[in-house]
């Protein structure tokens, strides 16, 4: 634990990112509040992406039926009821039209002038408006990807635990769930207090996944 500059405690980033492990087993009598979600996304969302549009959204799934709904989707697998809430972290296809909302804040703080904002909020709209789908999918999908881990480090800074899951079924999932065609599932994240710890996992050596300047020519 170090205190901040704010007075607040809080965990040092080292234990965070490496104290992370896929948590599969959780105890059932551990909720969050709604206020303590919002705090974890709050901080999530701090996140960078493409141009600032923000595009991730978050169904959260904490009702005990909604969460049984949910787990055949997900291929059964047991973390998606035992978690206090299973967050579906979607990516908006038309998240970039918010870019007057986001633009005009920043105006707003004195970070930027109004003229500035007035025409970044154009000319994101009118590019993100035009790119092929697949180039607008694979910036939101990098997003999602960034947010959700983003997530991840902040509950177990926060003392909770997450495991991040593709094991789903999208198709069922936005049927089940009346997700439009509007929002691409990104992945789901169960979101509680661990009952068992994760097990421990190996990396790489950075040796054998880095190249310096250049890339090997027999790779
Ligand atoms: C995109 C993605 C999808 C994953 N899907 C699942 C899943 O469906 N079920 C599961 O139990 N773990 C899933 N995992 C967790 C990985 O198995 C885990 O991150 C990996 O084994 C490394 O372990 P660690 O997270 O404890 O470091 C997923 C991880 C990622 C990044």
């Amino acid at each position: 634990m170090s205190t901040t500059q704010t007075g607040v405690n809080s965990p040092l980033f080292a234990d965070v990112i490496r104290g992370r492990r896929s948590v599969r087993h959780y105890d059932k009598s551990v909720r969050l509040s709604h206020e303590q979600i919002t705090e974890l996304l709050k901080e999530a969302t701090l996140a960078p992406s493409s141009s600032n549009i923000q595009p991730w959204r978050f169904l959260v799934i904490e009702k005990e039926e909604l969460k049984e709904k949910l787990q055949p989707i997900a291929f059964n697998q047991s973390q998606v009821t035992e978690a206090a809430a299973v967050i579906v972290v979607l990516g908006d296809t038309e998240g970039y039209k918010r870019a007057d909302q986001i633009y005009g804040e920043a105006a707003e703080r004195g970070y930027m002038t109004e003229e500035t904002a007035k025409s970044f909020a154009e000319r994101t709209v009118s590019m993100y408006g035009s790119l092929p789908k697949e180039v607008l999918h694979k910036i939101i999908h990098t997003d999602g990807g960034i947010v959700s881990q983003q997530l991840m480090l902040v509950a177990r800074a926060h003392g909770y635990d997450t495991v991040p899951m593709g094991g789903y079924d999208a198709a069922q999932l936005k049927a089940a769930f009346n997700i439009s065609d509007r929002y691409i599932p990104i992945m789901l994240i169960a979101l509680g207090k661990a009952a068992k710890p994760g097990h421990p996992t190996t990396r790489l050596p950075i040796e054998d996944i880095t190249f310096f300047n250049e890339m090997p020519a027999d790779k």
